[in-house]
């Protein structure tokens, strides 16, 4: 019987590692759709619908409307004045999760999705990084407001905080003009 030459059998052995790094390595498309995934996994985890998709009413009370997938306040929606909480133990409430009212005024959950002029459209990367580990809108601008939780956001790597990006910049674009948020003298804050 013939016996592998050492030499070949030593050439085979050298390149098998290689091989497996080739075939592991990704493509761009396939490294992009990875990041995506791992983005949705985190805002899902995250719990970013809770306050940044609209309810609808179901068979079983309130749930996600998935058509309205991280839109926002829906800008139709008017309330009216906010209750007064002076002097209660309820600091905080809430009308259909997208807007809340406590000390810090009125906020209205953002359009997290791509739209050009009412969503994340004109949001880089870089800009998401920073309000999210600052606090402050657009990275430069006024403080954050409540309950929006950016301090957790801020502990993610930046590897993290690209996926989530990635994946808001994956999901349809929806229009929807979320209102300025009102300062607790009845005043818009920009
Ligand atoms: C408890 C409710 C709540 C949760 C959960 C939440 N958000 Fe928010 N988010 C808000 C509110 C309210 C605002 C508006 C704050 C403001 O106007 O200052 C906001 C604003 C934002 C903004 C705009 C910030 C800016 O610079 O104006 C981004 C981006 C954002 N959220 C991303 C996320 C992501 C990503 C998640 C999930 C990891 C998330 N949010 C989870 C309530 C929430």
């Amino acid at each position: 019987m013939k016996t592998i030459p050492t030499k070949l059998l030593l050439l085979a052995l050298a390149v098998a590692p290689l091989a497996g790094m080739v075939m592991a390595a990704k493509s761009p498309r396939q490294a992009r759709a990875a990041q995506i995934a791992r983005g949705e996994y985190l805002v899902t985890y995250g719990g970013c619908g809770d306050c940044h998709t609209p309810l609808k009413m179901g068979e079983r009370g309130p749930e996600p409307d998935l058509s309205r997938l991280l839109s926002g306040h829906p800008e139709q929606l008017h309330l009216p004045p906010p209750p007064k909480l002076d002097n209660s133990p309820w600091f905080a409430a809430t009308a259909g999760m997208t807007a809340w009212t406590g000390p810090w005024g009125v906020s209205y959950a953002a359009n997290l999705t791509p739209d050009q002029n009412t969503g994340l459209g004109i949001w880089t990367e870089a800009m998401f990084l920073q309000a999210m580990r600052t606090g402050k809108h657009y990275g430069i601008g006024r403080d954050i407001l409540p309950p929006m939780p950016w301090q957790n956001l801020a502990a993610l790597t930046d590897d993290d905080l690209k996926a989530i990006y990635a994946f808001l910049r994956s999901i349809p674009a929806i229009k929807n003009r979320v209102p300025d948020p009102v300062s607790p003298s009845g005043e818009s804050f920009e």
